[in-house]
């Protein structure tokens, strides 16, 4: 007996039992009015395409992915389909390296499942394309419940780390604030940690403010990559929600992203619950909102007031960063040294930090319009005096002027920072037909 105990304990090591909740099917007869109704996010199917709206962030982003293709969200049935489809994710080409499987971190419940099976390390260093076909469900009930039962539960190990190290450990927190830390684990602020297996990490450490974060990365020098115009060491901000939301007036009386996006609901035989269509707020007035804001009208006109404002500072600071990039080249160009870019180029780095953290948060005018402009108005003051630092370097380097593009066209921009949209679009075409639609599980295809 004493020696068949230690092999049978291996044997159960290494075999890990598939947990059926992953599947997001599994819990449509136990839960059926949930399950409906987060099956209608497959009917939000409309989405912006960003960069066409805003052309002058394909220049600011050159060098990323990002400069490729940028859309709003839309329903989260179609997670899976849209990080398959977008231009960002490519192909897979012989000799060169795939993303990190790390970029399904926020699609899929059989992303905190694999890493289970696999190790977080292990996983992080797969590749995007190599663990596809077994990313079968999108954004689903084991995200955010725990077991086969509705307990609240966040699931991303990164995502647990982060709330503990912000002291909020999600253990600790009362169900409304939990609520909200299930959105949190993917609405947030991230990067890859190349040095770390490609680890998704929260960089939280002296607290989620865009200058508590910066002052992370800039404590560790780190950057994510070099502008190719200005040769910036750059930041990249990604969509930091739970962040602003949790500094705006709403947090503070208790009004979460679930209040607002998942309207409470009674069934057929009076049971309360929630819609489970995530969905946006504003249509969700009247069982909402109304029980603090008088009017509808009136609410959409302040966040089409809101709106306006924002774009509006946006719009100038991108026109500055866009020329502040270009003074840049001019001085290099010059012959200028590295001692004499740096104060610029780390002013540069900076602005273009806040302007990220402001405008990649969507619906950040609904959720903390005060927070946005202040950091617009910080990425402004930044802007200004890297391009008083190159000023004063031209006219010692004798750069008589800077010949700046205007910028009219997403396909404009995009050919000014040299990138063959055309191309590329045909080879992800390709690769869709021959990969994704054959050997990808179904839900690679939906709204397709
Ligand atoms: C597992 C990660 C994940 C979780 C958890 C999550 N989201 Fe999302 N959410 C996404 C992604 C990814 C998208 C974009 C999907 C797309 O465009 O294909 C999205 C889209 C949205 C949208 C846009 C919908 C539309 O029709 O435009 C809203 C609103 C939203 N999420 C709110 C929430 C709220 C509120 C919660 C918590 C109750 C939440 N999300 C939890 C990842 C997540
Ligand atoms: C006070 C209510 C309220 C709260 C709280 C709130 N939101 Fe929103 N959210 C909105 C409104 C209103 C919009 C904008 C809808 C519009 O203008 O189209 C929005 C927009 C969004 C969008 C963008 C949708 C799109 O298609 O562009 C996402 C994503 C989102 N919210 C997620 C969250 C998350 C995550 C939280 C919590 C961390 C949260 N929201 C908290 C009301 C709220
Ligand atoms: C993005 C996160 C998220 C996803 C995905 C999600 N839930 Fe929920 N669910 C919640 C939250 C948050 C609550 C609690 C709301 C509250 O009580 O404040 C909840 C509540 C519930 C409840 C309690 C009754 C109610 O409606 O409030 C049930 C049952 C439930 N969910 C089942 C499901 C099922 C089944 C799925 C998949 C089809 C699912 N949930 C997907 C976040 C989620
Ligand atoms: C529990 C009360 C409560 C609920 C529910 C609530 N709000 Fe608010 N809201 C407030 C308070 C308090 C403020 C801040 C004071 C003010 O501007 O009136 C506010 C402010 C706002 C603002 C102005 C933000 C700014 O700074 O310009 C918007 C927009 C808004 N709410 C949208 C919504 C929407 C949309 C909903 C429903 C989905 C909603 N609120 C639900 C309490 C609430």
């Amino acid at each position: 007996m004493k020696a068949i105990i230690p092999i049978f304990g291996l044997l159960l090591v290494g075999c890990h039992q598939p947990d059926q909740t992953v599947n997001n099917d599994y819990w449509k007869p136990i839960y059926p009015e949930q399950y409906q109704s987060w099956k209608a996010t497959d009917t939000q199917d409309q989405r912006d395409d960003v960069l066409a709206e805003h052309p002058k962030m394909v220049v600011l982003w050159a060098g990323t992915p990002y400069s490729k293709q940028f859309n709003s969200p839309r329903g989260h049935r179609f997670a899976v389909a849209d990080v398959s489809h977008t231009l960002r994710t490519g192909t897979v080409k012989e000799g060169e390296n795939q993303l990190s499987a790390s970029c399904w971190s926020c699609k899929t419940p059989n992303m905190p499942e694999l890493v289970k099976q696999m190790g977080e390390a292990e996983f992080t260093s797969s590749g995007f394309h190599d663990v596809a076909p077994k990313m079968a469900n999108t954004i689903g009930c084991a995200d955010c419940h725990q077991g086969d039962n509705h307990e609240l539960a966040i699931t991303r190990p990164h995502a647990i780390k982060a709330m503990a190290k912000n002291h909020q450990p999600f253990e600790k927190q009362d169900h409304n604030w939990q609520g909200a830390q299930t959105c949190g684990q993917c609405h947030v602020t991230y990067y890859f940690q190349s040095e770390n297996h490609n680890k998704v990490n929260i960089p939280w450490i002296f607290g989620s403010t865009a200058e508590e974060i910066l002052k992370y990365y800039d404590t560790r020098r780190y950057y994510e990559w070099l502008h190719p115009i200005s040769q910036a060491p750059m930041l990249k901000a990604r969509h930091p929600e739970y962040e602003t939301w949790s500094r705006s007036d709403h947090a503070k009386q208790g009004v979460t992203c679930v209040s607002c996006h998942m309207a409470p609901t009674e069934s057929d035989d009076g049971q309360p619950g929630h819609s489970h269509q995530v969905t946006d707020a504003i249509s969700n007035f009247d069982s909402v909102c109304s029980a603090c804001h008088d009017s509808e009208s009136a609410l959409t006109q302040q966040l089409a007031d809101n709106k306006a404002r924002i774009s509006t500072l946006r719009d100038h600071v991108e026109t500055q960063l866009l020329k502040a990039h270009f003074d840049a080249q001019a001085a290099w160009k010059a012959g200028a040294n590295w001692s004499q870019m740096s104060d610029a180029l780390v002013s540069i780095r900076r602005s273009q930090w806040y302007w990220d953290f402001a405008i990649a948060s969507h619906g950040i005018h609904a959720h903390n319009p005060k927070e946005a402009l202040a950091d617009l108005n910080t990425a402004m003051q930044l802007v200004e005096e890297a391009r008083l630092q190159l000023g004063a370097l031209h006219r010692q380097l004798k750069v008589a002027e800077v010949d700046y593009p205007t910028i009219n066209s997403k396909a404009q921009a995009q050919e000014l920072i040299g990138l063959n949209v055309e191309a590329l679009t045909q080879e992800k075409q390709r690769y869709i037909e021959s990969e994704v639609a054959k050997h990808w599980p179904e839900a690679a295809m939906r709204g397709y």
